[in-house]
């Protein structure tokens, strides 16, 4: 599919009215996607974990318009201040789907997790909305299951960038790279040569700081354009997906946990190199990587962390070692977690669709 093939050529015989509900998941980048080129084109090749109980729930409500009309409701209350973002998401996908001209729309949407938890929903959020989006298209354009997930990956990355890859589970590759066959910087693609441990690897989110982020993700990967290192970060990611290809078929966790924290650390590095410089670490955020290290040198447990654009730390390892974490986090970390919270997670098989309904 080229880019030309993501336009809905039909304006004709589109429903009238209904609504499409999908939930669709959060992901955790393991190569990181940071810094970009306009539109929403990612400066190097990225690799996620879909999550499984991280999610978003949007029923997208649409009647035919003159004019295209939005209003947005999270957890049940009209959030006027969305639209700006969403407005942009629609301006941006107008031309692959113009049919979003001609409805007015009510989008009703709530996250699994904590609102302002500071895990980032516009993974889950964007991905969802573009799945409700295409739903339509696909009532009078067939659309294959591949093309269908390709375009939603397509029209997901117009709304967040890490989006593009929650279409699939267990794992999405976000950019093109020569050593995934099919990449592309305009969609995700599924990956799935996967060893069995990974399959169900755990993914406990230690909620660290839940305030709205300092500076978004969206400047943040704007500073990388004159960003000193960006040259060898570039080079270092594109390094790191080749490497992580054989460390994902081989289930080699001890290789796993090197390049995946060297991968949050350097994204942090960059932040805090970057002009104007910021730290979205919290001292808590240190506390608990230094615990985790000292737990995993001390008992030869094979945690790894991770990071976000965010102070809360991912705490990532084998589901056989579930209850030694759980029983390690109640213990020693939750005293460094906001209000004691944390979330816990697995890899995930990406979204569904909940309902569907046209007239
Ligand atoms: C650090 O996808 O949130 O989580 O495209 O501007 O919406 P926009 O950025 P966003 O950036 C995510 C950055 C990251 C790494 C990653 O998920 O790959």
């Amino acid at each position: 599919m080229q880019q030309e093939d993501f336009t809905c050529q039909s304006l004709s015989h589109f429903p009238n009215t209904g609504a499409v509900a999908w939930q669709s998941p959060s992901n955790i980048a393991l190569v990181k996607y940071w810094g970009k080129k306009p539109v929403q084109l990612p400066a190097n090749a990225s690799i996620s974990f879909t999550l499984s109980n991280c999610y978003t729930s949007t029923k997208l409500s649409f009647t035919k318009s003159d004019t295209r009309r939005v209003q947005v409701f999270v957890d049940g209350q009209e959030k006027p201040s969305f639209l700006k973002k969403i407005e942009t998401f629609f301006e941006r996908i107008e031309t692959y789907c113009p049919y979003v001209n001609n409805y007015a729309f009510k989008i009703e949407t709530e996250n699994t997790f904590p609102h302002s938890s500071g895990i980032a929903s516009s993974a889950s959020g964007f991905s969802a909305l573009a799945l409700c989006v295409l739903s339509i298209e696909r009532k009078i354009n067939e659309l294959s299951d591949v093309d269908f997930y390709k375009k939603a990956s397509f029209l997901s990355r117009l709304g967040s960038g890490s989006a593009c890859r929650s279409v699939y589970g267990p794992m999405g590759v976000w950019g093109a790279h020569e050593h995934y066959e099919g990449s592309s910087n305009d969609f995700a693609v599924p990956y799935s040569d996967v060893h069995e441990v990974f399959k169900n690897y755990q993914d406990t989110i230690l909620l660290v700081d839940k305030g709205q982020k300092k500076v978004s993700s969206t400047l943040g990967h704007d500073l990388m354009i004159d960003h000193p290192f960006a040259k060898n970060r570039f080079e270092q990611a594109r390094n790191h997906m080749f490497d992580l290809q054989k460390i994902i078929k081989d289930g080699n966790i001890l290789a796993f946990n090197r390049l995946v924290e060297k991968e949050a650390l350097t994204l942090h590095a960059m932040m805090m190199t970057s002009d104007p410089y910021f730290m979205l670490f919290k001292p808590n955020t240190l506390k608990i990587i230094h615990m985790v290290w000292e737990k995993r040198e001390a008992d030869k447990i094979p945690f790894t962390i991770t990071l976000d654009a965010g102070a809360n730390v991912h705490l990532l390892y084998p589901a056989e070692y579930k209850q030694v974490a759980l029983q390690f986090i109640q213990d020693e970390l939750i005293a460094y977690c906001q209000n004691e919270q944390y979330i816990c997670d697995e890899v995930g098989k990406g979204p569904l669709l909940k309902m569907e309904q046209y007239a």
